[in-house]
């Protein structure tokens, strides 16, 4: 036996082995092409207008909606422990800050912007994500300023979002993020950057192929923002929608976009690539939405699978797919299991 065993292995193809090749746990770290890291991940914040709330998300596990007198001493450890960027997403309670134009998107003193100020002055070296939206600010939960019909007049939508996108930049965001999914609105935001003059050191981020579907829901519940009547089909992409995406990601590096996003991240590998493939000399950036990872916490719980496995497994097959950044609710998870 021990014969036949010899003779297979030299008359072989010296191809076929493979093993010794991944037989150390540095060499199966090699193997992958990028290797997650710290600085790739960003987390997402919900901030309120009452200064001192902090409450959890019941279908978000461990997450939190904080108001402004919480979050420095919330993320004083986490940028300790090597958080590098957070994206921020502000979440009114007050019935009143919502009306038909989404008003207080961009109210001096509302959560988002008071908060890029506090963070910019207390954590100097953390890179400042603003998500720009009107679903969180509108009485009608819409992404945008509606027609009569109930139907997105694109034209007013697209200069309100570009108002709000330069309004967090200009109160010192490094980054806006519109992620409305109203036509030409990058464009619209670049030509503005430009004009006023700070276009050179704003990043624009596109939220490019954002896809419809059930994965927003525990995002909506904490943030307030679910439509409330009809649905976002005609705006975010069909799920099916490939050739559709490939055309949104194609307009939106047209349009002035400096990096692409793809949302959800694990139902959209093929769509990740796609971004990578047509925007090779960009940062490609995916969204393990709300839904992904209450789904995980979900499993886990129920004991499925472990956790941790799991977490590093799913963002992992989403930088396989092409992405280099990670927007992600493990992100203190990963602080702590992460080295660098
Ligand atoms: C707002 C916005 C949404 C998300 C990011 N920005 C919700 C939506 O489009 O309804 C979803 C994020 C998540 O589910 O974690 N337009
Ligand atoms: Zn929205």
């Amino acid at each position: 036996a021990s014969t036949a065993a010899t003779s297979v292995s030299i008359s072989g193809d010296i191809a076929s082995q493979l093993h010794g090749g991944y037989s150390h746990p540095l060499a199966r770290a090699w193997q992958a092409e990028k290797q997650l890291t710290k600085s790739m991940l960003i987390y997402p914040l919900f901030i309120t207008d009452d200064p001192n709330e902090e409450s959890l998300i019941p279908s978000l596990p461990g997450q939190y909606r904080r108001g402004l007198n919480k979050l420095v001493p919330f993320l004083k450890p986490l940028v300790a422990k090597g958080l590098k960027s957070v994206i921020l997403f502000g979440v009114p309670l007050n019935p009143a800050a919502k009306d038909a134009l989404g008003t207080s998107a961009d109210d001096p003193t509302g959560p988002v912007i008071a908060s890029i100020k506090l963070l910019r002055k207390n954590f100097p070296q953390l890179f400042i994500v603003a998500d720009v939206c009107l679903c969180e600010y509108t009485s009608h939960g819409h992404c945008g300023i509606l027609r009569e019909d109930g139907s997105l007049n694109n034209a007013l939508s697209v200069d309100r979002v570009s108002d709000v996108a330069m309004a967090y930049a200009e109160a010192g965001a490094h980054c806006v993020a519109p992620s409305d999914m109203n036509d030409g609105r990058i464009r619209a935001i670049k030509l503005k950057l430009i004009e006023a003059g700070i276009a050179h050191k704003v990043v624009l981020m596109s939220y490019s192929a954002k896809f419809s579907g059930c994965l927003y829901g525990p995002f909506r519940d904490a943030a307030g923002s679910a439509p409330s009547f009809g649905d976002r089909r005609c705006y975010q992409l069909p799920p099916g929608g490939r050739g559709l995406a490939r055309r949104a990601i194609v307009r939106d590096i047209n349009e002035g976009a400096d990096i692409i996003m793809v949302k959800p991240a694990s139902q959209y590998l093929d769509i990740i690539s796609d971004a990578k493939s047509i925007g090779k000399d960009m940062p490609v950036a995916a969204y393990q939405v709300s839904g992904e990872y209450a789904m995980i916490c979900a499993a886990a719980k129920a004991g499925v699978f472990d956790l941790k496995t799991m977490a590093f497994e799913s963002t992992e097959g989403i930088l396989r797919a092409g992405a280099s950044i990670v927007v992600s609710y493990f992100v203190p998870d990963f602080l702590d299991w992460l080295e660098s």
